[in-house]
């Protein structure tokens, strides 16, 4: 198969983004690999897909409109990312792609660095595609999960493709029903002021943001206010990435360095 010197990694999304660049290529220092990534700001998904065939490209995460077009395009999809409907990793193996979906197992094993999920009541907030991940992540961690969202139509859908219940808008969320809450919308992203569940915490909640524009966002410094344990954006995003690194090395990720990498970005952009 194709290849390239140093061996290229890199990300396809609508409009190029710094972060992923300066977490994986912070990670591929520090385990003294020869390797580069690259963020792409395509308009052609296809074209993209073809192009890592051509040039030979070891892994391409997916951003951004593209984590579901790219999927008849690829050789093989994982189930859990079948189940999602959502590809943001291409794993490229002697030119055989695979799709991959890591925004699942970055959501539970940041979850899982503050609580068991097993049999926890867990509410998600929003139907989207990170919803999605969440949602599944954590019913395969086996919580039992309750979706809320904005849009009736779309939280109905996502709950009976994946076997969720579903609560409702959001305005009928009860703290007490729960142990954990999750906002999975895109509400509180670079929005520092907007908290979609101002006023309806409760401190005995595990409360967690998949929003990781600002660290803390809006929900997060409530959560923190009320004596809640909270679980950030970018414990997810952090995890996520490692398990790229994982696929596209077959090494250990070094969560700390990338961490810190993606930490001193976000200070960077200045959110
Ligand atoms: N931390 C991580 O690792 C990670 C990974 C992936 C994504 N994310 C973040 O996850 C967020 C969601 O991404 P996505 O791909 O799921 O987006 P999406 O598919 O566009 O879904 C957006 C969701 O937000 C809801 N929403 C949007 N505006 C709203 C508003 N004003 N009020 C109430 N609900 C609103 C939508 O409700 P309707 O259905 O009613 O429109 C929908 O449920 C983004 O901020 C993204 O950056 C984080």
């Amino acid at each position: 198969m194709p290849q390239s010197l140093p061996t290229l990694c890199g990300s396809i999304m609508g409009s190029p983004f710094s972060l992923s660049a300066k977490i994986h290529n912070a990670a591929y220092a520090a385990l003294g690999l020869d390797y580069t990534f690259v963020c792409f700001g395509i308009e052609d998904p296809v074209a993209g897909v073809a192009a890592i065939r051509t040039l030979g490209v070891r892994g391409m995460n997916v951003s951004m409109p593209y984590k579901t077009v790219v999927m008849e395009h690829l050789d093989a999809i994982d189930e859990s990312a079948l189940v999602i409907g959502a590809v943001n990793t291409i794993d490229n193996v002697d030119g055989v792609l695979t799709g991959y979906n890591t925004d699942y197992l970055g959501a539970v094993r940041a979850l899982q660095e503050v609580c068991e999920l097993n049999k926890q009541r867990v509410a998600v907030i929003g139907a989207g595609g990170a919803a999605r991940a969440v949602v599944y992540g954590c019913l395969q961690a086996a919580a039992r999960v309750t979706v809320f969202n904005r849009s009736s139509e779309r939280g109905k859908v996502l709950s009976s493709d994946l076997g969720a219940h579903w609560g409702g808008g959001v305005e009928t969320f009860a703290a007490q029903d729960f142990d954990i809450v999750i906002n999975a919308t895109s509400v509180g992203f670079k929005q520092p002021d907007s908290n979609p569940l101002d006023g309806l915490l409760a401190s005995h909640l595990i409360v967690m943001d998949v929003a990781f524009m600002p660290v803390r966002t809006a929900l997060l410094l409530q959560a923190a206010e009320l004596g809640c344990r909270t679980v950030s954006g970018t414990r997810m995003l952090v995890h996520q990435a490692c398990r790229q690194i994982e696929l596209y090395t077959g090494m250990e990720a070094p969560i700390d360095i990338m961490e810190q990498a993606m930490l001193e970005e976000i200070q960077r952009l200045n959110l």
